[in-house]
């Protein structure tokens, strides 16, 4: 068969149709393209003389509070038993847990001689970081148990003020008044309650869903999206969508209202023992699965040696943020294409295949770098100081994402020759696939074994017998 050698990218934005076609770099073509449409949509920064975490960066450590203002969640599960549970099982529980998070951060500690502090912790256990619980390379075993709760209740239900959107920009309330989106809380003699404005808007999700680097390069950036998303247009909110509604009670005995569940289900699963994996797991599929679509054109019959073309559109299904969002570095979503000849049985032409370590054969893949000249990938590349590949946030001097914005198609399109021996009839089969992490980041921070709990879900999937003629 005749290698792919042209390329095209169709992009439906704002009607505007761009097309590409290069002799030798059919995927940096693509990303290019896709490229410049979310470099416009999103804010890209590169500067090299910042210092790696200049003091006003600095996570602010508040002295006016004490551990004992806070409690666990555990305390809070005798009368609310329903968000506990839910919560329990949630990433925002694991958040602190987190096996790769916790590697990730000893390494960023130790290559930035501790520079790095609370970075980490100000989002991924925000009270602790407040408190000065975590000094850096501490220690889970070693810590309160609140630490180890992650982004706890309290982490939500006691911030009082969202100063910015970025990195956990946020103030506690030391009176220990528990906020949420009631104005008519009934009383109760364990707390305080009052509602807070910052439930009903995405105001609170914002301060950790969008993360900047001492350098301003912009590592995520899912409020960002969703600010200038059709679904904000709208009036929607982040808990629209994570936080669905249904009717029961706020706390045991309470009255019955309208209350959100606090799973807070995205694409991440637990890759350690947690609670309601299999739930969890589910629901992720569930989400992906609505998530996106996939449309493929090919020609309705064919001969040996024919010029075939496959065009796979993809859509964003979601109006609140790009996809993949979020941790794009760590996420892949791309296109696995198989032809095979059915009457030899042969698989004629793949991409999107993975390589005998579970990569995909771009550049990181050990066993065949460059292998899958064709792949699209959606994820974020970040580049060093001279232009290299780097694969952690506080290396990143500029970031590379390409994503699909909210409701938006892209329209790879396979060029391609079959081959003069092919007998027919001709299958195709072509998935849009998704996994939380590539094995190669989990060998980098030197937890390989992992990569035998990723899953990789099928978002949406076709197939179709061509006849040769
Ligand atoms: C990531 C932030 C976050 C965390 C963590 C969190 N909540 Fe919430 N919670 C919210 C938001 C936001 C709402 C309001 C949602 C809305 O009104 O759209 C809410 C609502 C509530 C309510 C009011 C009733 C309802 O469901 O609307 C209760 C009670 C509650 N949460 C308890 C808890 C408990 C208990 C925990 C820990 C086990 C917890 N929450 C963890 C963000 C959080
Ligand atoms: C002794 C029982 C009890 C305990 C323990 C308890 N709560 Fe509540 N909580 C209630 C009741 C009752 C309400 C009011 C429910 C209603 O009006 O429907 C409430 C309301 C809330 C609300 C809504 C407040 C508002 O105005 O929107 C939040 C949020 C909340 N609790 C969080 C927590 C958290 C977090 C903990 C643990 C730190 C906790 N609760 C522990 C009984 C309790
Ligand atoms: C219109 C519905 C909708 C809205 C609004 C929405 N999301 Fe999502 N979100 C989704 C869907 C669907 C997915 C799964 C597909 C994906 O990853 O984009 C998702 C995924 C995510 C993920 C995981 C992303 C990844 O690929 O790793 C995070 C984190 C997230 N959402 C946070 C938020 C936050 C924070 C907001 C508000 C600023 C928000 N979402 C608003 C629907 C929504
Ligand atoms: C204090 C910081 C903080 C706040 C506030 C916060 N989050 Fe998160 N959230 C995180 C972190 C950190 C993770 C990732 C944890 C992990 O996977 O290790 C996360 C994970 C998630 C996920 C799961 C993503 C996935 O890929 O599975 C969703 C969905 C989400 N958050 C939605 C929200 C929403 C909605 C709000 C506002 C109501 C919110 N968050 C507020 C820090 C926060
Ligand atoms: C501004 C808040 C914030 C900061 C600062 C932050 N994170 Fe996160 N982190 C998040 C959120 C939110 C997510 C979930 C995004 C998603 O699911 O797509 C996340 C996800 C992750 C994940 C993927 C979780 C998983 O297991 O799939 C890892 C690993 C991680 N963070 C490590 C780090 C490390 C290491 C640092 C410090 C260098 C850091 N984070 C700093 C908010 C933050």
């Amino acid at each position: 068969m005749k290698r792919i050698e042209s390329f095209k990218i169709e992009l439906n934005v704002s009607n505007v149709l761009l097309r590409c076609k290069t002799v030798d770099g059919p995927i940096l073509c693509a990303l290019f393209f896709i490229g410049i449409v979310l470099i416009s949509l999103t804010f890209a920064g590169c500067e090299h003389q910042k210092p790696l975490s200049p003091a006003d960066e600095t996570p602010q450590i508040d002295t006016t509070l004490e551990l004992a203002d806070f409690k666990s969640a555990q305390d809070c599960a005798q009368c609310h038993p329903n968000h506990f549970s839910e919560w329990s099982g949630s990433m925002h529980a694991y958040a602190a847990l987190d096996p790769v998070f916790l590697q990730m951060q000893k390494m960023g500690q130790q290559e930035t001689g501790n520079e790095l502090d609370q970075f980490c912790v100000q989002c991924h256990s925000p009270i602790a970081s407040k408190l000065e619980l975590t000094p850096p390379n501490y220690e889970n075993s070693a810590v309160p148990k609140l630490v180890l709760e992650g982004i706890s209740c309290m982490g939500c239900h006691a911030v009082s003020e969202v100063k910015s959107a970025k990195n956990a920009d946020i103030s506690y309330n030391p009176a220990g008044v528990i906020y949420g989106p009631l104005s008519d809380p009934a009383a109760n003699g364990f707390h305080e309650s009052a509602y807070h404005p910052n439930f009903d808007n995405s105001d609170l999700c914002s301060a950790c869903h969008n993360v900047i680097n001492a350098r301003d390069v912009v590592i995520e950036n899912t409020f960002g999206e969703f600010e200038t998303s059709p679904a904000a247009a709208q009036g929607q909110q982040c808990m629209d969508c994570h936080m669905p509604v249904y009717r029961g009670q706020a706390a045991t005995g309470g009255p019955e209202r309208d209350v959100h569940r606090h799973y807070f289900v995205g694409v991440d699963l637990a890759l350690i023992d947690f609670p309601d994996r299999d739930r969890q797991f589910n629901m992720v599929k569930e989400l992906l699965r609505s998530a996106a679509s996939i449309a493929v054109e090919v020609p309705q019959s064919t001969r040996a040696g024919d010029y075939f073309p496959i065009t796979v559109r993809v859509t964003n299904q979601t109006a609140g943020h790009n996809l993949p969002s979020g941790a794009t570095a760590d996420r892949q979503m791309w296109l696995a294409v198989t032809l095979t000849d059915k009457g030899t049985g042969e698989i004629i032409y793949q991409s999107g295949h993975l390589d005998a370590n579970g990569d995909l054969m771009d550049r990181h893949s050990e066993i065949r770098p460059n292998g899958d000249k064709d792949l699209i990938l959606w994820s974020q590349q970040m580049v060093g100081t001279s232009g290299e590949d780097v694969f952690f946030s506080w290396q990143a001097y500029e970031e590379r994402t390409v994503t699909i914005a909210p409701l938006q198609t892209v329209a790879p399109v396979y060029d391609q020759f079959l081959p003069a021996s092919l007998v027919g009839p001709l299958q195709i089969d072509v998935k849009l696939r998704f996994r939380m992490f590539p094995p190669f980041i989990l060998r980098k921070v030197d937890l390989p074994d992992l990569a035998q709990q990723l899953r990789i879900i099928d978002m949406d999937e076709w197939s179709q017998e061509i006849p040769v003629n």
